[in-house]
C-alpha cells in the first residue's frame, strides 16, 4: 500500500479558498485554472497544498518537472550558482554556464551535424526565435502550422496556436503568412479516413491542394509542428508521418521546426519526441521541463541555419545562469537515474492498464501516448464517439479531490504526465483512483 496520496481535508480546504479569493481580486483573470489547488510545497512526485493534503502529481507542474519537484541535484546546482552570480546579460558578455548547456544540448538533440543554440525565457520565446530565424535564413515569409497546435501566446507563436478560439479572440491581426493544415489525429481524422488505408492522405493534401492551389511552396520558410500535440489533446501521429512530412519539406526546400516544449526532455522515453519517428529537424524548440521550472527556452538549430548576425535577435534574461545550471543538472539527473528507461517502462505499464480499462468502459474512446505522455479521450459512448468534455472535467476534478493531480487537454482528454521519476507503487495508487473515478462517472450517465 502506498503512503500517498494523503487527503486530510476535502479539497479545496479553508486556507486554499482564502488564497483563491485573494487571487481573484489581484491576479489577471486571463488564466484558466483547472481546480483550486494551492501549492505549499513539492517533493519528487508529491505536491502538498496549504491545507496539508498531499497529491500524487500526475501532471508534473504542467509538464515542467520531469525530474520531479525540487530534485536535490537541481537545487544544489541552483544554490551554488546563487553564491557566484545571478545575472549578467549573455547578450553583452560571456559565461560558462550558457556555453556548457549549449554543448550538452547539442549532444542530446537529434542529428550529428553542428548546432548552435539561442536561449530565451519560455516556450513562446523559443518559438518566436525559431520563426524569426527561419525567416532570416530563408528570406521567405510563409509558414505551415497545424490545426489544434499550441505554441504559445506572444503574437508570432499565437499565429500558429490554433487549439481554442479563446486564445486568439480579439487579438487579430496576428502575424500574416501562416496557413494551418489538419494534424494527423487518427481517432478523429479530419478527412474521415482510416489509418492505414488512408495512405497518409493528410500529407498528400498539403502537396496536392495547399501547395498547388493557394500557398506557393517556394515562398514557405518552415513547417512548425509538435511531434505529439500537447494542449491539442495528446495526439500521436502514425508511424511514418514525420518521415513523409520531411520528404515533402525537402522536396520544396522548406525547413522543419520541431516544437518539443511539452514533449521533449525525456517525456516520451527519448530525449526528444521526434526521435520516435527517426526524423532530424532543422530547428528544435525546448522549454518547460528544460530547467525544472526555472524560466528557460532554447532554440537549437543546425549551425548552417543559425546564420543571423549581431543585433538580429536577443533577450536580456535569456540564458540566465541560474536556469542554465538547473538545465544542465536536469540533463545529468535524466542520464544518471536512467529516467528515459523509466519513462518507457512506467508508460508502457500505464498504457496497458488504461487499455484494459477502455475495454470495459463505455466512456473511454481512445487511449494513446508514448512514454509518460499519455492521453485518455473521454466520449459520450463508444457508438457515437462524441467528445464528452464535462465528463472528462468531472474525472479530472474528482481524481484531484481524491489525491491525484491530473489535468485535461484537447476537448475531452485526460492527460497523464507524471514526473519521469514515478515509481510503480505511485502509479498503482494513482491509477486505482483514476479507474475508480472513471467507473463512478460512467455510472452517472
Ligand atoms: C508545445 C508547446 N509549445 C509552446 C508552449 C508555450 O510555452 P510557454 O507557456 O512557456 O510560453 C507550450 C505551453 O504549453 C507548449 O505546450
Amino acid at each position: 500500500m502506498s503512503a500517498y496520496p494523503k487527503i486530510v481535508v476535502t479539497p479545496p480546504g479553508p486556507k486554499a479558498m482564502e488564497l483563491v479569493k485573494k487571487d481573484e481580486s489581484l491576479i489577471s483573470p486571463s488564466y484558466v485554472r483547472f481546480y483550486p489547488l494551492v501549492v505549499e510545497s513539492g517533493k519528487d512526485c508529491i505536491v502538498k497544498d496549504v491545507d496539508g493534503n498531499e497529491y500524487i502529481d500526475f501532471n508534473s507542474g504542467l509538464v515542467c518537472l520531469n525530474v520531479g519537484h525540487n530534485h536535490p541535484k537541481v537545487i544544489s546546482a541552483i544554490k551554488s550558482q546563487c553564491n557566484r552570480f545571478l545575472h549578467y546579460s549573455n547578450t553583452d558578455v560571456y559565461y560558462n554556464e550558457v556555453v556548457n548547456l549549449a554543448e550538452t544540448l547539442s549532444e542530446i538533440t537529434p542529428g550529428s551535424f553542428d548546432k548552435k543554440a539561442y536561449f530565451g525565457n519560455s516556450g513562446t520565446e523559443a518559438i518566436e526565435a525559431a520563426i524569426k530565424l527561419a525567416k532570416w535564413h530563408t528570406r521567405k515569409q510563409l509558414f505551415i502550422g497545424f490545426i489544434s497546435g499550441f505554441h504559445g501566446r506572444t503574437v508570432g507563436a499565437l499565429s500558429f496556436t490554433a487549439s481554442k478560439p479563446a486564445q486568439r479572440r480579439h487579438f487579430f491581426p496576428l502575424m500574416p503568412g501562416v496557413t494551418h493544415v489538419p494534424y494527423p489525429y487518427c481517432y478523429r481524422c479530419p478527412f474521415h479516413q482510416t489509418y492505414p488505408d488512408c495512405h497518409y492522405w493528410c500529407i498528400d493534401f498539403i502537396d496536392d491542394f495547399v501547395f498547388k492551389k493557394y500557398v506557393p511552396p517556394e515562398d514557405v520558410a518552415a513547417i512548425l509542428f509538435e511531434p505529439i500535440q500537447g494542449e491539442g489533446g495528446y495526439v500521436v501521429p502514425p508511424p511514418e508521418y514525420f518521415e513523409r512530412l520531411k520528404k515533402l519539406a525537402d522536396k520544396h526546400g522548406i525547413l522543419l521546426v520541431d516544437d518539443e516544449v511539452q514533449a521533449g526532455m525525456g517525456r516520451t522515453g527519448k530525449w526528444f519526441a521526434i526521435e520516435n519517428w527517426n526524423v532530424e529537424p532543422d530547428i528544435l524548440c525546448s522549454a518547460k521541463a528544460l530547467a525544472s521550472g526555472l524560466p528557460l527556452g532554447a532554440t537549437i538549430a543546425k549551425a548552417k541555419v543559425m546564420d543571423w548576425i549581431g543585433g538580429s535577435h536577443a533577450s536580456t534574461f535569456g540564458g540566465n545562469p541560474l536556469s542554465c545550471v538547473a538545465a544542465s543538472a536536469v540533463i545529468s539527473v535524466i542520464k544518471e537515474e536512467r529516467l528515459l528507461e523509466n519513462a518507457t517502462k512506467q508508460g508502457t505499464y500505464i498504457l496497458k492498464r488504461l487499455e484494459s480499462l477502455k475495454e470495459k468502459s463505455e466512456i473511454i474512446g481512445d487511449v494513446r501516448g508514448k512514454g509518460l505522455m499519455i492521453g485518455m479521450e473521454i466520449v459520450e459512448n463508444k457508438e457515437n464517439e462524441k467528445p464528452a468534455a464535462k465528463k472528462a472535467s468531472e474525472i479530472m476534478t474528482r481524481s484531484w479531490k481524491r489525491g491525484v493531480a491530473v489535468i485535461t487537454c484537447g476537448v475531452s482528454t485526460v492527460r497523464i504526465a507524471p514526473p519521469l521519476t514515478i515509481t510503480r507503487e505511485l502509479v498503482d495508487a494513482a491509477l486505482e483512483i483514476i479507474e475508480d473515478v472513471v467507473k463512478e462517472v460512467e455510472k452517472e450517465e
